[in-house]
């Protein structure tokens, strides 16, 4: 299908980036969208506001001509425009019933003014969606664990769209509860055995168990075999435990460690840790930062090798 997408305005890169890793082909990229070719993926994503099947393109919507049994008509700004004068003009060119509050189709218009996308449609990204899994409405309750927003979008610039994935120090299972969900398998691993119980019940109470698993154990002594990817938020040296060893030399063990076990990792971490992957052997493909709170800045770093 070929698809328009609008991001959120949150942080353009990651959005965009996000929107790559699953889009089957790039066709057009403009200031805060995509046009792409896409699989069902792209229900998955958390940084694009709006994706709607792209119908007709132009600058002129005389030469729109469009049907449906009832329609509502929605206009987002790309630029300086009037959105009720583009959606009467839009609405003008549907056959149909024009139905604002139960609409068969939503047609959703996307202008600077000059240049017009019509769009059905198909995707609206909601955080509501997510807000069952939210880290204080979990079974097993941990600050340190990621919200599934975040953990979606690790998960997507990995790429994985089936297969499984590795968080070798899953905490509360943020990144194995998101995985399950997107109907990846996963396998956790941390050392903490109150992480890892809670982890497995989060997992239950959403029965996610028989898709994702939680072992116990010390990643760094761990015998596990290989993963579409791995796909990790690590210790920080704040609130989760380091088990006596130094931050950046668990840093180091760590990347060493996962090369035995994938080709592809999304790593968070509170610092730009592109050196310490590069010592590995870790090829640094993007890396990206944003604001938490006043204290924590976080970046994403997507490898291969
Ligand atoms: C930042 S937390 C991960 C939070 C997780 N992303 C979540 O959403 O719940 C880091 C975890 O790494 C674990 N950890 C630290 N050292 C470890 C090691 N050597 N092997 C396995 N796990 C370890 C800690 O117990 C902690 O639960």
């Amino acid at each position: 299908m070929r698809l328009f997408l609008y991001f959120t305005r949150e942080h353009a890169e990651l959005a965009s980036a996000e929107a790559k890793s699953l889009a089957k082909k790039i066709e057009f990229e403009g200031k805060g969208f995509v046009i792409a070719e896409f699989d069902d993926s792209y229900q998955r994503l958390v940084m694009t506001k709006f994706a709607g099947e792209l119908l007709w393109e132009g600058e002129n919507f005389d030469e729109l001509d469009l049907t449906f049994d009832s329609f509502a008509v929605r206009c987002t700004k790309l630029g300086e425009v009037s959105s009720g004068k583009i959606e009467r003009e839009v609405g003008a060119r549907i056959s149909g019933k024009a139905n604002l509050k139960n609409p068969e189709v939503v047609i959703r218009v996307f202008s600077d003014g000059r240049k017009h996308y019509v769009t059905r449609q198909v995707y609206e990204y909601s955080e509501k969606v997510l807000s069952c899994r939210k880290v204080n409405a979990r079974p097993f309750y941990h600050p340190t664990s990621l919200q599934p927003k975040w953990a979606r979008l690790l998960l997507n610039l990995s790429g994985v769209k089936q297969g499984k994935v590795l968080d070798p120090f899953c905490g509360a299972g943020g990144v194995l509860l998101e995985a399950g969900v997107m109907g990846l398998s996963a396998v956790g691993v941390d050392k903490d055995e109150n992480m890892v119980e809670g982890a497995r019940e989060n997992l239950w109470f959403f029965r996610l168990d028989k898709k994702c698993s939680v072992e116990k154990a010390d990643f760094f002594e761990w015998k596990g075999k290989n993963f579409d990817a791995i796909v990790t938020d690590l210790p920080y040296g704040r609130s989760s435990q380091l088990f006596g060893k130094r931050l950046d030399i668990l840093y180091e063990q760590a990347f060493d460690k996962m090369k035995k076990h994938s080709n592809n990792a999304v790593i968070m971490g509170p610092q730009d840790l592109t050196k310490f992957l590069k010592k590995h052997d870790w090829k640094v493909e993007q890396c990206f930062d944003f604001y938490v709170h006043k204290t924590l800045r976080r970046w994403i770093h997507v490898c291969s090798r």
